[in-house]
């Protein structure tokens, strides 16, 4: 798959150097509590492993977040169900260091993805689900125009208390009308 170019960042492949980004957030307390619950147990370097071997496959459908001018790796974004026939797909991402994080690497990153599925996938949709509580996480959806279709109630139990699943869609003529 061809690199996505953006201003600060860019989608690239994975690759065998990422191992060791990936372990350095992967069992960060700080990094994971807004992803799901896959992340409740700490993962073994055997299951990060599995995981790259998986992404670097040639079936993969995502990307790791680097760097433009480096192509260090600052996290990464998935699609993680793609539904051809139906025209939508799933998404996940992660930037995996604190220091990274709010800066606008996830924004531009989502920009790229969303671009890349609605004018080379030819997807209608894009969709995501994330917690009430990721007030980072849904600032930056709703930059780039996804929308609140939904809500779960009380879907998730943390530190003793309920949240709230928020689904977000973003269909191509709302992409194609922001432009
Ligand atoms: C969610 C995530 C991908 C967003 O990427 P990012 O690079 O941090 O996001 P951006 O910098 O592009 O945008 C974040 C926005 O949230 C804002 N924000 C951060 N903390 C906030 C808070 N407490 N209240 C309100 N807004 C907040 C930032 O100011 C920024 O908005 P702005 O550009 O208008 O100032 C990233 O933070 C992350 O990986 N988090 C941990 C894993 C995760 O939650 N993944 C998604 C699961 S659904």
């Amino acid at each position: 798959m061809a690199h996505l170019i953006g201003k600060q960042v860019m989608l690239r492949e994975y690759r065998e150097s990422d191992y060791e980004h990936m372990r350095a957030w992967v069992n960060n307390p700080k990094i994971v509590a807004t992803l799901s619950d896959i992340f409740l147990y700490p993962h073994s370097e055997k299951g990060t492993r599995k995981f790259l071997d998986m992404a670097m496959s040639s079936d993969w459908k995502g990307f790791v977040i680097a760097f433009k001018d480096t192509q260090e790796y600052i996290g990464q974004i998935d699609l993680i169900k793609v539904d051809q026939k139906n025209g939508w797909a799933e998404l996940g991402i992660v930037i995996g260091y604190e220091e990274y994080q709010n800066r606008g690497y996830g924004t531009e990153a989502l920009k790229l993805l969303c671009e890349f599925a609605f004018d080379e996938l030819r997807l209608n949709r894009v969709e995501l689900v994330c917690w009430s509580f990721n007030v980072q996480g849904r600032r930056a959806y709703e930059k780039v125009g996804f929308v609140q279709e939904g809500v779960r109630r009380q879907k998730r139990y943390r530190n003793g208390e309920f949240f709230d699943e928020i689904c977000y869609g973003l269909l191509k003529e709302e992409w194609e009308a922001r432009k």
